[in-house]
């Protein structure tokens, strides 16, 4: 029976994504989704890509009995990788519970099926909202970590605590935690990208909607931060990257090259973007105008981050690849397949 990697959220942007690029990396992939936030067609179209179908269950992870067998049923898992999980950050405020229940369960049950079943390798799915607004830019991992602003963001803080200490009083389990900056952009295919219900909360989306013509104008969120357009900056990775640093992370823990069983990184490409550079390269890049304002800041928002790669660069050997261009354009191509735009 041949080794499987078990992606939970594997229907999902950020998983979706990853599932091509194992799968293209010769690995064989399950993927588990409640498709609460996607559609059973990924599946079909990761096929397309790859010429090569995940298995697929769908089941709600924050179940307890249904994992287990889960776990039962697939005895050759050989690592896990952890994206589902509830990631609305406005949403997480009105619905605190939903969000702590959802998330920490499904990560607990986890866990506590791989000190169960013996799967020792497991890549967490966190996030760069870790450090808040950190005092010195750009963040190392070594930057102290600050209270989360949101109740999702302290899902990921929380998470990355339970992680710590579970591998801290298990010696055979090697866990490695993925802190992402702002992953963006689709597969180059056009046939796997972000496919937010509703009106997108996140300012690419909202771009390449706004350029589609469904919303009449982009609002941006406040010109008066203390940067050097007056919008605030973040380090936008592109999410085919931001993939292969999973392919990467399995690699390290399935051939034991980690150095200690918890690690963590900052995956991002050490560049930061204002809002305004974002909108401008975005036009650059598609030649497509978009109408916008600047309206008032958004609660909870920070000022600027980017991330210093230099533990990822050096002890993992990735590095972030694609231009902003490249990436903005393949988010714009994304939107034009989903709209049947020319
Ligand atoms: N923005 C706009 N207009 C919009 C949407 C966003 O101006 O319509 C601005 C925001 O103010 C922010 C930037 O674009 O300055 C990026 O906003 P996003 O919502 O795309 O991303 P955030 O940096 O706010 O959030 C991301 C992830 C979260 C994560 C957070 C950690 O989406 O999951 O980073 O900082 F928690």
């Amino acid at each position: 029976m041949s080794k499987l990697i078990l992606v939970t959220g594997g229907t999902g942007f950020i998983g979706s994504h990853t599932v091509v690029e194992l799968q293209q990396a010769g690995f064989d992939v399950v993927i588990v989704d409640n498709l609460s936030n996607s559609k059973a067609e990924v599946v079909d179209n990761i096929e397309k890509i790859t010429g090569k179908r995940p298995l697929f269950e769908c089941f709600d992870l924050s179940d307890r009995a249904l994992t287990h067998e889960f776990f039962k049923k697939y005895t050759n898992i050989e690592a896990i990788i952890h994206f589902a999980a509830f990631k609305a950050v406005g949403e997480s405020v009105q619905k605190p519970l939903e969000y702590y229940r959802n998330n920490l369960n499904a990560l607990m049950n986890l866990l506590e099926c791989m000190k169960e079943y013996g799967v020792n390798n497991f890549v967490f799915s966190s996030s760069c909202t870790v450090y808040g607004q950190p005092d010195k830019l750009p963040v190392t991992e070594t930057t102290p970590r600050k209270p989360a602003e949101s109740p999702y963001g302290n899902t990921k803080a929380v998470a990355e605590d339970i992680i710590r200490d579970f591998a801290h009083v298990n010696s055979q389990a090697k866990c490695l935690a993925l802190r992402y900056f702002n992953p963006i952009g689709a597969h180059p295919s056009a046939l796997i990208g972000e496919s937010p219900v509703g009106v997108p909360n996140n300012l690419v989306p909202y771009i390449t909607q706004t350029a589609a013509g469904l919303r009449k104008e982009l609002s941006i969120f406040g010109n008066d931060y203390n940067t050097p357009d007056g919008t605030p900056i973040r380090d936008y990775i592109n999410v085919v990257d931001l993939s292969k640093a999973h392919v990467v992370a399995i690699n390290r823990l399935i051939s034991g090259k980690n150095k200690v069983n918890y690690e963590y990184f900052n995956i991002g490409t050490g560049n930061g973007y204002s809002v305004m550079e974002l909108v401008n390269a975005f036009i650059k890049a598609t030649g497509v105008n978009l109408p916008y304002k600047i309206v008032g800041r958004r609660a909870g928002d920070i000022e600027k981050i980017w991330a210093d790669t230099t533990l990822a660069n050096n002890e993992l050997g990735w590095k972030a690849e694609a231009s902003i261009e490249d990436t903005l354009l393949s988010a714009w191509n994304w939107e034009k397949k989903c709209r049947n735009i020319e």
